[in-house]
């Protein structure tokens, strides 16, 4: 949510900041600008819009220096405009900020500022750290910085830059997520690792309450007492292709594509064949503590909760154990029980979701052994916990979340198999059983995804309708909750999941044949039951799209499409039938004409609560 990114070196600043805004773009587009320090002051450039917009104005009206700031933007206080775009500067116009998270005292601060004769140019809460740094006491930025911060409630990243002291960057964090990129001779800021990675591949990721300073010849660390710090300096794991279309009109048509070869990269090096077992070293959970759970509590948002749910089945089939799944904006405002033998599991794939983070937390509180089950290495929910499963799916820069789904589900699958074998709760020959299964999973969703032509003329049929029902049992309840979820937020079309069988408490009432149902009925033990299901929604009018799987009976009576994905356990079976409902979201939206990886109001990266 909001992207920054900061330079400082022998370069000129601001292509560098162009190119890091425009890999940043999916965590906010609304607005962006930059701050370069040119010598004699601070020089800003900033508008409402895309990064290319940006990059334009500055063709037109450069700034020269080799120091600056820049940001691009997901609106929280005041409307997306010129004016509230970042950087924002003091009275002085000599500091210059960026900022990611929310001040939470804003309004206080800013009375308080504008009765002591500050003036406010803009609607945002950021404005107000630019003219506490203005009023603070010290020498130093960051002297000054620290002391701004004092009264400060709420979160922030954040990057500043002062004419008093040329070549010179102070950055801090609390709450959302900034790292800096350690060059030859020159140094960066960025709130994603993906901004710096065409410069240096070593990082240093800050953790909450720490203060940086960057010039080119080096960075130091600092606590809120201006002690120093030491901070590990980390390797970023993927490339820059990993950031790159290819050949693809769109990062989420690559994303989906790509889930043959990410389901293999979240199993790789995890199965055990002949043990009948899964290696999951990273959990950091002991034999004794794994006999000692006596519930899992799942926390997550969106599409990571979707998975969750997929994961109640998956653990509660496999290892015996109950399982409770939370969003996590709902579990952190409750009271939370402290219910001896929990494990908590907080599902996230950037690792940065504020609610999620929050509720790991709070779930520390009750005494939960914690993990994580993130896909960005290094982020906050991973070095957190006390242990985890990374997904390693690589960058996921599409908005709309796809291959994360799958992996974030095949590493649950993983943890039940897991749970279950070092417990005692199955038994050999079952765990080999599953090993196979996890085997072939990627060559299924290989033949999943060769449904995309048929997938495209279905969207093609449905693309002007207005609303969609998505309907499933069991393990593919949640997969509607998916699929709906993927239709609403890129192609605006409202959906809703729902377990097939409470259709007829209500949501029976809005069918006729203007109504599209999107049936999930893979081969398991509810087909028959999801059947019925159909069979209602026939006799009422409306139109039914069946994601079912190869071997079942022909459906062609009842529906108006199948789509067939290949058949396996029906616990795996999310991991297929999700397919063919990203794919035709993703069609919908394209034949709508829809902004794909960019969806209205929606930033990567939810890192304010
Ligand atoms: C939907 C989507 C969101 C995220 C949610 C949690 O396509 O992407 O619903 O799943 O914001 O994000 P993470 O997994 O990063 O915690």
């Amino acid at each position: 949510m909001c992207g920054i990114v900061g330079y400082v070196g022998p370069r000129q600043a601001a292509p560098i900041l162009l190119e890091g805004l425009a890999r940043l773009e999916y965590r906010g587009y609304d607005s962006a600008g930059v701050a370069v320090q040119n010598g004699g002051g601070v020089e800003t450039r900033k508008l409402a819009g895309r990064v290319e917009g940006l990059a334009d104005l500055l063709s037109r009206e450069p700034v020269l220096g080799t120091c600056g700031i820049a940001h691009t933007r997901w609106a929280t206080h005041g409307p997306p405009n010129d004016v509230n775009a970042h950087p924002h500067i003091d009275c002085g116009g000599e500091i210059a900020l960026v900022h990611n998270g929310i001040v939470e005292n804003a309004d206080v601060l800013r009375t308080r500022l504008e009765r002591d004769g500050h003036r406010f140019t803009t609607e945002t809460d950021t404005e107000v750290l630019a003219h506490l740094i203005e009023d603070a006491e010290g020498v130093t930025l960051e002297e000054r910085l620290i002391a701004a911060l004092v009264p400060v409630e709420g979160t922030y990243g954040l990057a500043v830059t002062w004419k008093a002291e040329p070549g010179k960057i102070v950055v801090a964090r609390r709450g959302s997520p900034v790292l800096l990129g350690v060059g030859d001779g020159e140094h960066f800021v960025a709130s994603d690792a993906s901004a710096v990675m065409g410069h240096t591949r070593s990082v240093v990721y800050l953790k909450d309450g720490d203060i940086a300073v960057l010039t080119a010849d080096g960075y130091r660390v600092l606590d809120r007492d201006a002690v120093e710090q030491e901070r590990a300096v980390d390797d970023i794991e993927w490339d820059l292709e990993a950031l790159a279309l290819g050949p693809y009109p769109h990062f989420m048509l690559k994303e989906i594509c790509e889930q043959t070869e990410t389901v293999r990269n979240t199993l790789r090096g995890r199965l055990l064949p002949a043990e009948g077992f899964a290696r999951l070293n990273g959990l950091n959970l002991s034999p004794g503590q794994c006999m000692r759970i006596q519930r899992i509590l799942i926390v997550a948002c969106g599409t990571s909760w979707h998975a969750g749910l997929v994961g109640r089945h998956a653990l509660e089939e496999l290892s015996g154990i109950p399982v409770d799944v939370e969003y996590a904006s709902e579990y952190r405002y409750r009271r939370q029980l402290r219910i001896p033998g929990t494990l908590a599991i907080a599902i996230s794939q950037s690792g940065e979701t504020a609610d999620t983070l929050e509720a790991l937390r709070a779930a520390r509180g009750t005494g939960a052994n914690v993990v994580g089950v993130v896909n960005v290495v290094g982020s906050t929910i991973a070095r957190e916990a006390d242990g985890g499963i990374y997904l390693h799916a690589g960058p996921e820069i599409g908005v709309a979340s796809t291959k994360a789904f799958t992996s974030q589900v095949v590493a649950l699958l993983l943890l039940g198999l897991y749970l279950a074998r070092q417990r005692g709760q199955m038994a050999v020959d079952e765990g080999r059983r599953l090993v196979a299964e996890f085997e072939r999973l990627p060559d299924l969703v290989a033949r999943a995804l060769q449904l995309e032509p048929q997938v495209k003329e279905v969207a093609a049929a449905y693309a002007g309708v207005g609303n969609a029902l998505y309907l499933g049992r069991g393990v593919n309840y949640p997969v509607a909750l998916e699929g709906a979820l993927k239709l609403k937020e890129i192609s605006y079309i409202h959906a809703e999941g729902y377990p097939a069988a409470e259709m007829k408490h209500g949501p029976i009432a809005l069918i006729d044949e203007n109504m599209p149902v999107v049936c999930i009925a893979p081969q398991d033990h509810v087909y028959p039951k999801v059947v019925s299901n159909m069979q209602e929604v026939r006799a009422r009018g409306g139109r039914i799209i069946a994601i079912t799987s190869e071997g079942n009976g022909d459906l062609s009576h009842l529906v108006e499409h199948q789509l067939r994905v290949p058949a396996c356990d029906p616990l795996f079976s999310p991991v297929l039938t999700v397919i063919p409902l990203q794919l035709l979201a993703y069609h919908i939206a394209v034949a709508r004409g829809c902004d794909v990886d960019r969806p209205r109001n929606l930033a990567k990266s939810v890192t304010v609560e």
